[in-house]
């Protein structure tokens, strides 16, 4: 079966079952810089967790399009990616243990065909938090999974929270068997030794974590996540996702260009070509900074790797080519902005390229310095990255292949000052910058608060902001509303913005604990993602959000207010693109 059927097979079988089929959010979560990337299906629904109330319901299904970077350097094995799809179904306080566990069972039984004796689960095995999870156990032997596939672990294993904070509670994985020899009298679930790999993961969240502990959530939330990469993988009988149409094309390919052999540096190559492509796609950028950096890192990585495997670089075009070609069925938008992707990944290969001999001179020049030592001092990884570009997996990998270790923790040190100082220091620029040419920008972002307050006087107190953009020509907004806007509703939220311009309201800051802040009805989009103390805009009496600014200091800076179109977003999901005219 292809991935695409997999996936398909997926969401009819949960639409079947009552799910609303809702879009992936794009990889790059809008508004929201306190994650890097979207990295589980269940982290743009976390305000549906808490008990908003979603427009499609409380059952949902979808495939989300994620990328995980901690492992980044492990890329290159048998199994790990940066970019992957997953398949998720929720329950939002609607069916929990039982029914989520009997879908999952039928699904994998019936509709892959897996054969029972090829499944394993994992229950989380209880501790002071929470109880041992017989419901689940049973629910499983109810279904037909033998009595000794059932394995109990503690919260190391069975359990789920994105991060340190927010909704989480126990969950059960399931493995499949690969028929692989067992590497030892213990090998089970747990092990890593490849025999059974984890298929599928059911979260039942029904816990809330914060820095004093847990307490219930007020409605019980099932979270559901399959990695489509390795599904297709193992009903294919492959050994590596590699080994799947998802990458087979590109590793073929990439084989018959390179002129010295290496298998591994084939996978970095495809792999991060496949995320680099899907994170331009999405509005990713290459910097030194944050999401730009990861871009960056892994288009280097994978121009370094082409390099190793003396495949000449003009032919990253045409393996982007290729790739959009094995991927647009998938995702249909990457047709669409293939030359933008093909323009941010060569200018990127340029930039590396400038360096890169030079660097591995240097790094050379560096290690015939250090004498007896295998470490290489922090100083020197960070050099080259400043420098030449390096990223420090990079830097590593050279190392190892010369026998040498860096010093992570000397780099990470250096690095964190180093993009302190250039945060700062954009944030400085990016005042400087407003105060002069973007007053635009600024006056933009005050509008969407006063716009937000006014929606929320007319549709409806939970009209909750979805998203915006600005540019310094106009603003974009989203906004939970399940219908179109009446005329009459579009000039009332018209009318009330600029009659709050009119009477000149000041803007002020505040910064006070998070806890407070939400006390005292400040409006945000995911309070879990920020930090412990906030920033509060007010205006006026009229709006209170937790924000990072700037805005105006007074409302009558703004101009005149018009909605120029209001569309649908996505399902469930209104957009108003307006312009602030000036007088
Ligand atoms: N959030 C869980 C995971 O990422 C289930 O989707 O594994």
């Amino acid at each position: 079966m292809k991935a695409i059927e997999i996936r398909n097979k997926y969401l009819e079988f949960f639409k079947k079952h009552g799910h609303a089929v809702i879009p992936s959010a794009p990889l790059i979560p809008e508004n929201d810089p306190s994650v890097l990337f979207t990295t589980a299906g269940m982290q743009p629904l976390v305000p549906y967790f808490l008990g908003e109330k979603h427009p499609e319901g409380t059952r949902l299904a979808d495939f989300q399009k994620c990328v995980r970077t901690n492992d980044i350097d492990e890329v290159g094995d048998n199994r790990h990616l940066t970019y992957f799809e997953m398949l998720g179904n929720w329950s939002l306080g609607d069916y929990f243990k039982e029914e989520s566990i009997s879908m999952s069972f039928e699904f994998l039984t019936k509709e892959l065909g897996i054969p029972v004796e090829k499944l394993f689960v994992t229950c989380f095995k209880g501790d002071k938090d929470c109880p041992r999870d017989e419901v689940a156990a049973q629910a499983w032997k109810k279904s037909g999974i033998l009595e000794d596939h059932i394995y109990y672990y503690g919260k190391d294993d069975n359990w789920w929270i994105a991060g340190e904070e927010g909704p989480c509670g126990p969950d059960t994985e399931m493995f499949y068997d690969t028929g692989k020899s067992a590497c030892g009298p213990n090998c089970q679930p747990s092990c890593d030794c490849g025999k059974y790999v984890e298929i599928w993961n059911n979260v039942f969240m029904e816990y809330f974590k914060d820095k004093n502990g847990y307490t219930k959530l007020k409605q019980k939330n099932v979270d559901t996540g399959l990695g489509l990469e390795r599904m297709t993988m193992l009903l294919q009988k492959k050994e590596t996702p590699f080994d799947t149409e998802l990458f087979a094309p590109i590793m073929k390919r990439l084989e018959e260009l390179q002129k010295v052999d290496s298998i591994e540096s084939r996978r970095i190559v495809a792999e991060h070509l496949r995320s680099s492509i899907m994170i331009i796609s999405d509005g990713g950028k290459p910097s030194n900074l944050d999401r730009g950096y990861v871009l960056r890192r892994l288009i280097r990585r994978m121009i370094r790797h082409l390099n190793k495997l003396q495949i000449n670089l003009e032919e990253l075009s045409t393996l982007i080519n290729l790739n959009v070609e094995i991927l647009k069925e998938m995702y249909p938008e990457l047709e669409k902005n293939k030359e933008l992707i093909k323009t941010v990944m060569l200018e990127e290969k340029d930039k590396f390229v400038k360096t890169l001999a030079n660097g591995e001179k240097e790094f050379k020049k560096a290690i015939d310095r250090l004498g007896n030592t295998k470490l290489i001092p922090g100083e020197i990884v960070f050099k080259l990255y400043d420098t030449y570009g390096f990223p420090p997996e990079v830097t590593k990998e050279l190392a190892e292949e010369n026998d040498y270790e860096i010093n992570q923790k000397e780099f990470k040190e250096l690095f964190k000052k180093h993009q302190e100082k250039s945060r700062a220091g954009s944030e400085a620029k990016f005042k400087g910058g407003l105060a002069e040419q973007t007053k635009e920008t600024i006056a933009y972002h005050t509008a969407t608060h006063l716009l937000n307050a006014a929606l929320k006087q007319v549709i409806g107190k939970d009209a909750h902001q979805r998203g915006s953009n600005i540019t310094v020509d106009r603003m974009r907004f989203d906004f939970n509303c399940d219908h179109k806007l009446t005329e009459e509703e579009k000039k009332q939220v018209e009318d009330l913005v600029n009659k709050w311009i009119q009477e000149e309201l000041p803007v002020t800051k505040q910064e006070m604990k998070k806890e407070e802040a939400i006390k005292s009805g400040a409006e945000c989009m995911f309070i879990e993602k920020y930090p412990e103390i906030v920033t509060v805009y007010s205006i006026g009496n009229i709006s209170k959000e937790l924000c990072g600014g700037p805005h105006v200091t007074n409302t009558k800076e703004l101009g005149k207010f018009k909605i120029k179109k209001e569309e649908s977003s996505s399902s469930g999901v209104r957009r108003i693109k307006a312009i602030l005219i000036k007088e």
